[in-house]
């Protein structure tokens, strides 16, 4: 593929953590970067247009994958408030690959979790052939989410590469982080890779950096050219300082989710699952 690859393409969560990450790195893929979040995303930077729109806003979701080719999917929630994962993650969802069909997009990278594998054993190494597993409602609306991505692409020919993304911030925060840890540099990469890779077909992936502690078979990843550079080994020293061994009967120790397998909904919590 050249590298501009599509002529359009939709970034969703635009104003979030990881899609204002993502939003410098896209530019150079398609003629026009669309950058769409609920949360106006700010003026339009070179190469790019902007747009305000819900995504339980069907006709708002209609109109926002209207000229679109690819779909760069971070927007979403990630409280577990049924409500709002309801009509952000599920409904929400729905009409982005309906909108995607009805304006012939081609492919969809999406962001899933490590949540949608939360109960299996930390330590254990899980491949994406392996069943879902969620840990908490959040993690079960990303499994909805790739099972839309799977059923759009037998039916519609749709690519979709669902992203279950560890823990991604500028550092890792904690114990658990340790093996989940992807740094921002490696998401970008990631995202590109998924991009640019001839074909992706339907593919469930790994967002992971390059860890030392590895729960994840990530070769559907390396298969598309994903190749992280960044590790959290440099912050284990400080961390481990900071941070007392977690005790045996802890969720983050026997958990790949962590404590999000006893999180509980509760719309008043301001808690987010990471
Ligand atoms: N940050 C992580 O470590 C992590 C880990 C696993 C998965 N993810 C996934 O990555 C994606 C982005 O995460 P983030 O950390 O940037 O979260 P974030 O909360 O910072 O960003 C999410 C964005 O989605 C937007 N949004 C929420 N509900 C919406 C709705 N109904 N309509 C339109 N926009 C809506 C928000 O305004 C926000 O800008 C999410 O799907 C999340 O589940 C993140």
């Amino acid at each position: 593929m050249s590298e501009t690859p599509y002529q359009r393409i939709l970034l969703t969560g635009g104003t979030g953590n990881l899609g204002s990450s993502l939003r410098p790195h896209l530019t150079s893929l398609c003629e026009k970067l669309r950058v769409a979040d609920r949360v106006d995303p700010g003026p339009a930077r070179a190469g790019e247009e902007v747009r305000t729109v819900s995504l339980e806003d069907r006709e708002g979701m209609l109109a926002l994958l209207e000229g679109v080719d690819a779909v760069v999917h971070f927007g979403g929630v990630m409280k577990e408030d049924w409500e709002l994962l309801l009509t952000g993650n599920v409904i929400g969802l729905q009409h982005l690959y309906e909108a995607a069909r009805i304006h012939g997009v081609r492919r969809v990278v999406q962001a899933s979790s490590n949540h949608a594998t939360g109960f299996y054993p930390a330590g254990q190494v899980i491949s994406p052939s392996d069943p879902p597993r969620p840990d908490c409602l959040y993690g079960a609306t990303k499994v909805w989410g790739e099972a839309l991505a799977r059923l759009y692409y037998d039916r519609y020919g749709i690519e979709s590469a669902c992203l279950r993304i560890g823990s991604a911030f500028p550092e890792p925060r904690g114990r658990r982080m340790l093996p989940t840890w992807l740094s921002y540099g490696d998401l970008a990469r990631l995202v590109r890779s998924c991009l640019l890779a001839p074909k992706v077909g339907y593919s469930v992936i790994y967002g992971v950096s390059d860890n030392r502690d590895v729960w994840w078979d990530n070769s559907v990843a390396a298969n598309l050219g994903y190749q992280p550079e960044d590790s959290s080994e440099p912050f284990r020293a400080a961390i481990e300082a900071a941070h007392p061994p977690l005790a045996a009967d802890d969720p983050d120790a026997l958990y790949q989710g962590g404590r999000f397998v006893a999180v509980m909904d509760d719309s008043r919590s301001d808690r987010d699952c990471n």
